[in-house]
């Protein structure tokens, strides 16, 4: 099965999730990879499109599940990123194919939910061995996720999700990155 074959299998609460918080990460992660590293534009603007395609996978049971979540729920959870990656890897056509930075957006792709201390996942990648784009990613992510309503709760105000994120500094996130994000969030509307 390819990525569009399963898009179109997914049930509509969880085609409207993806999409949702799939606009939400390409708007945030294009204003930081302009800000810091413009080259790397269609490569995490690509990985912003399909990191979460991999959730396609997860039942919809444990992806909208409005309680915490048992270890092995929790492990099938944490696939996705590598189930991500492997459908993107397969893709056939793309916004960057067929240059080579195709494998940019799979390892970006891949990473995006790895931690500048080590602890991320799938492959517990620390600091600078993490690609730039994943790491971009990771904090777009992060951001959509905390100003977006989910099953789990509320969405923060933007105030207090840019106070999340500067408390994760250098341990969930790139410290340049942090600093690059709110010197660009408190310049302009926080949305
Ligand atoms: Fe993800």
């Amino acid at each position: 099965m390819d990525a569009a074959q399963l898009l179109r299998s997914i049930s509509k609460a969880k085609e409207t999730y993806l999409l949702v918080h799939q606009a939400g990460v390409c708007h945030f992660a294009d204003l930081l990879v302009c800000a810091v590293a413009p080259r790397l534009r269609p490569v995490v603007l690509s990985a912003a499109v399909w990191h979460d395609v991999g959730k396609a996978l997860i039942p919809d049971s444990i992806l909208f599940k409005p309680a915490p979540l048992g270890p092995e729920e929790w492990h099938l959870v944490r696939q996705h990123p590598a189930w991500s990656a492997h459908l993107v890897a397969r893709a056939e056509r793309g916004a960057v194919r067929p240059s080579d930075l195709w494998q940019e957006v799979v390892m970006a792709v891949r990473h995006h939910h790895e931690r500048w201390d080590g602890t991320g996942y799938p492959d517990g990648l620390k600091a600078e061995e993490i690609p730039y784009a994943a790491r971009i990613v990771a904090l777009a992510d992060a951001y959509g996720n905390m100003t977006a309503d989910g099953p789990c709760g509320r969405a923060l105000t933007p105030e207090d999700a840019l106070r999340e994120i500067a408390a994760d500094r250098g341990t969930q996130f790139d410290p340049y990155l942090v600093d690059a994000f709110l010197a660009l969030m408190q310049r302009g509307p926080l949305t």
